[in-house]
């Protein structure tokens, strides 16, 4: 037997999820986020799994490489663009739409004759990457005159569309609008907040990442509101159950003190494998069918359980730590961090398997 921390992957949930997607947003165009691993599920199994979408977005040449190898031929969109000039040939040979948002890289395809689509990004408010709105239409008709660029798509980034009460990102889709009206070309904004909370903001292509996964990005919103399926169910399973007396420590530095004679669990998972070391004591976990409060630190490949509330577990019952029936979004809350950092931190070493027959 192998250790049993595992994550299943439901590609159904992946596919519904995309579907709730157009359903959000039925004239745009989709452009799939699977940067990072696909947030942690795996680059490629998403990207098969999601063979409906209209491109995907990578943050690098490595993983858009790694698309094509994996014999994926929808355009891909590098959303850091490129990093150096001499990156730019094979862009062009794996067919890779980099993401132009700083001048150097201007000039770098202004010195290029291999034809390269680009993405322009333009900085509307949320001052990380692309050029200032008043620099745009400078820009956009540079690269209009190159050569070298066959085909011109404009984007930017919104910085607060999780909170649906903050105003700035009316202020963004506005100021984005005004100054590309006129271009006569596609148009992205929306990233999954977006997607969910601001139509406006859809426009010619949306880029979603986290809805796709199953979780919501909206401040106080939960994922089962938005009919949003969870991909990724974290689980492993209980390997040992101990009766421990009142006064008794639990695990490293003994935060944690039995106020009673109790029954307490040890499941294999760990800040080796993902799961957040800062995660504190009543952080929710699913054993068998009841919710208990983790207790004690997290350890590197182990956790502890009160189980009081379910005093008969037996060594091997399943243990969920994030997925189907316990949302990714409230462990995060609990360890005072967001879903994207826990899926993206799964560690290589718990496999990924695709939920089918028998599970
Ligand atoms: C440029 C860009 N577009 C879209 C997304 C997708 O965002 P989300 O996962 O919130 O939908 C990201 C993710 O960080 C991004 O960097």
């Amino acid at each position: 037997m192998s250790r049993p921390a595992r994550a299943w992957l439901d590609p159904e949930a992946l596919r519904h999820n995309l579907a709730k997607v157009r359903e959000r947003a039925p004239g745009s165009h989709v452009m799939a986020i699977i940067k990072a691993n696909a947030y942690g599920h795996g680059l490629t199994w998403a990207a098969r799994t999601l063979g409906g979408v209209d491109a995907f977005g990578v943050a690098s040449i490595e993983e858009g490489c790694e698309l094509r190898a994996a014999g994926i031929i929808h355009p891909v969109c590098l959303l850091e663009g490129f990093f150096a000039a001499s990156e730019i040939p094979l862009l062009a040979r794996e067919g890779l739409i980099p993401t132009i948002h700083e001048p150097g890289q201007v000039t770098a395809i202004a010195a290029t004759r291999v034809p390269l689509e680009v993405w322009l990004k333009l900085d509307s408010g949320m001052h990380r990457l692309g050029f200032p709105l008043e620099h745009g239409n400078a820009v956009f008709t540079r690269l209009l005159e190159m050569p070298g660029v066959s085909k011109i798509g404009v984007m930017s980034h919104l910085a607060s569309a999780d909170n649906p009460f903050d105003t700035a990102t009316d202020v963004q889709i506005k100021a984005f609008l005004s100054v590309t009206a006129s271009w006569g070309i596609e148009r992205s904004i929306a990233n999954s907040a977006g997607v969910l909370g601001w139509p406006e903001s859809h426009m010619e292509w949306v880029r979603p990442g986290l809805m796709l996964y199953g979780m919501s990005p909206l401040i106080g919103r939960q994922a089962i509101e938005f009919d949003l399926r969870p991909v990724m169910t974290l689980e492993s399973a209980v390997i040992a159950v101990r009766e421990h007396r009142k006064g008794m420590a639990i695990g490293y530095g003994g935060e944690y003190v039995c106020p009673e004679n109790m029954p307490v669990g040890v499941v294999a998972i760990g800040y080796g494998d993902g799961y957040p070391r800062h995660a504190p004591s009543g952080t929710p976990v699913l054993v068998g069918d009841t919710i208990v409060p983790l207790i004690g630190r997290v350890s590197m490949d182990m956790i502890t359980v009160d189980l009081r509330r379910r005093p008969r577990t037996r060594v091997g019952e399943r243990v969920v730590l994030w997925g189907r029936g316990l949302p990714a979004e409230e462990i995060a809350r609990h360890a005072q961090t967001i879903p994207y950092t826990l899926v993206c931190g799964v560690t290589p070493r718990i496999p990924r398997q695709e939920i089918g027959d028998g599970h």
